[in-house]
């Protein structure tokens, strides 16, 4: 279709002073105009509420990112009744059409990548590297959604029998509820809500609290791509005032959720009872949480595996569904393993993410913080502290949303740190006698989500492919950072549906229909 092939957006090089350059000069231009009231935007309209919340730069949480209304129960049925409105010329759109848009988005994130980076450096504390990969990220769902539905969106001829002619094609199934992390906070949001829209399905947005300002900049792409009113509607709110309102709505067709296994579960529960007024079955994509484990074998490459483990059970402070909270060893290199591993560990730089020398910056709020803490005593509990990184008196005294990197060993499948998800910078080291028992060990959690294995064995190799159990599973490589050339998404208690970023996802909002005509 005159498309060039799928290929991810390359990342960022910060050796070039271009790019080095750009993103503290993006920095101090939000800087100066933030702080500002952030309204929500239905029908193609900005909309005041009373009720604001403030999103706040988790290093100096002094600092307001931006003053976010609040939707109430009014303001959903409000979004949702635009969405429902907009259903009905929007789902015969063609095609290719809705692809276009989606492309044009695409080219509206790429002109303005470093700054809608850097508001995720403000925002939600992510580093340099790891928030313009997020935008990358995002820029990829675009690009390949608006691919795929342009080849789901063909007609598709059934059969050959005679005095017949028999197509099956697609709609979109109705409004969509987007309901999202703060995370991985454009990737995740921009690749739900895309994959929504381009099925022909309006869509009602609750961006995380957390991550609202980051949010609002959708509302910014979307009009830059010229998407139709309605078709969009950004509406941040408190989940425990309206998260219920809008997933029990009777016209909300398609909830498509990214976040923890309790809300994940209380959307699926309560989305199978039918409301009044209610004319379809509702469809829940949700993607949930991970207790994720890197295995090592006894002839692992440690240069490797001792980056690949820090990288995955530190990066963003650990809160990627996809982290490394569990690293299993093997009995015969155990020492030197976790010799290594507590070395490198300790010369880890803590601070704030905007500073590219910090490795691990705060956590995303005061909420975070404190549960991240409550898990850090539990571990010092059931386990033997091998690392805790007491944050100074220094960074203490920025208020900053900081939490000790800590490392226990003597863990074992029953303790509740090798259980209970806990979002942040928590490693549990656990001990094992050979291949069998650390497979064991990996699967022995409600959650399969990724993994990871470092070996030189073949053998091992090949039989952890098979055998150990998850969606994503990474051979001598860390287990964060999926690309659409990967897919992602896994199962058990981590999820219901398709991976993101897959084959199979889109068809998740949409109906089949086939028409079959006597000739
Ligand atoms: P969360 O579950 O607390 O919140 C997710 C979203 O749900 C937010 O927008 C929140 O406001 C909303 N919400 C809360 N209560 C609600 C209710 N009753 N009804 C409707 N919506 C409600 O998760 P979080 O803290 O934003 O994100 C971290 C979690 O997300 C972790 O568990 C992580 O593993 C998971 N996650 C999973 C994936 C994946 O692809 N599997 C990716 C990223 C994050
Ligand atoms: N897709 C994200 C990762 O792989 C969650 O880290």
């Amino acid at each position: 279709d005159g498309l060039p092939r799928f290929r991810n957006f390359p990342p960022s090089d910060f050796t070039v002073p271009a790019e080095r350059e750009a993103f503290p000069a993006s920095i101090a231009r939000l800087r100066a105009a933030m702080g500002q009231q952030v309204p929500l935007y239905i029908n193609g309209q900005d909309v005041v509420t009373d009720d604001t919340l403030d999103s706040y730069n988790p290093a100096n949480p002094a600092e307001v990112i931006g003053s976010v209304c609040q939707a109430g129960v009014a303001e959903v049925d409000a979004a949702v009744e635009a969405a429902r409105e907009a259903y009905l010329s929007w789902r015969d759109v063609l095609p290719e059409e809705r692809a276009g848009i989606l492309l044009k988005a695409a080219a509206h994130l790429k002109a303005n990548i470093h700054d809608m980076a850097a508001l995720q450096v403000l925002e939600v504390g992510k580093q340099w590297d790891q928030a313009q990969a997020d935008v990358g990220e995002a820029i990829d769902f675009l690009e390949y959604y608006a691919r795929e539905m342009i080849r789901l969106g063909k007609p598709r001829r059934m059969g050959r029998a005679p005095g017949e002619m028999s197509h099956l094609f697609y709609q979109g199934k109705g409004v969509a509820a987007v309901i999202a992390p703060w995370n991985f906070p454009m990737a995740i949001s921009v690749g739900m809500v895309s994959a929504a829209i381009v099925c022909g399905n309006p869509v009602v947005y609750k961006p995380a609290g957390a991550s609202s300002c980051v949010g609002r900049a959708i509302v910014d792409m979307w009009k830059a791509a010229g998407l139709p009113n309605g078709v969009f509607n950004y509406c941040p709110g408190r989940g425990s005032v309206m998260g219920d309102h809008l997933v029990d709505h009777p016209d909300v067709a398609v909830i498509a959720f990214t976040g923890s296994m309790e809300v994940g579960l209380r959307i699926q529960e309560r989305a199978a009872v039918v409301q009044p007024g209610q004319q379809q079955c509702k469809r829940v994509i949700a993607e949930m949480g991970g207790k994720n484990a890197t295995i090592i074998d006894d002839d692992a490459d440690l240069d490797e595996a001792v980056l690949g483990v820090l990288y995955s059970a530190f990066g963003f402070q650990g809160q990627k569904c996809s982290a490394c909270s569990r690293v299993i060893v093997l009995d015969a290199i155990y020492d030197r393993f976790v010799g290594r591993l507590t070395r490198a560990a300790k010369s880890i730089r803590l601070g704030p993410s905007e500073n590219p020398a910090n490795y691990m910056g705060p956590v995303v709020d005061k909420g975070a913080q404190e549960n991240v803490l409550r898990y850090v005593r539990i571990a010092e509990e059931e386990g033997r502290v091998l690392v805790k990184r007491n944050v100074s008196d220094d960074l203490k005294a920025t208020g900053g949303c900081y939490v000790p990197l800590t490392i226990v060993e003597n863990i074992t499948k029953e303790h509740r740190i090798a259980q209970e998800e806990v979002f942040g910078p928590v490693l549990a080291v656990m001990r094992a006698k050979d291949m069998d028992e650390a497979l064991d060990i990996a699967n022995s959690t409600r959650f399969a989500l990724t993994g990871a294995v470092y070996s030189r064995s073949p053998h091992n190799l090949e039989r952890a492919s098979r055998e150990f159990r998850v969606g994503n599973l990474y051979l001598n490589k860390h287990s964060v950072g999926a690309l659409e050339r990967h897919a992602f998404g896994g199962f058990k208690m981590s999820g219901v549906g398709s991976k993101s970023g897959g084959p199979d996802y889109l068809l998740q909002f949409m109906d089949p229909r086939i028409v079959c005509e006597n000739t």
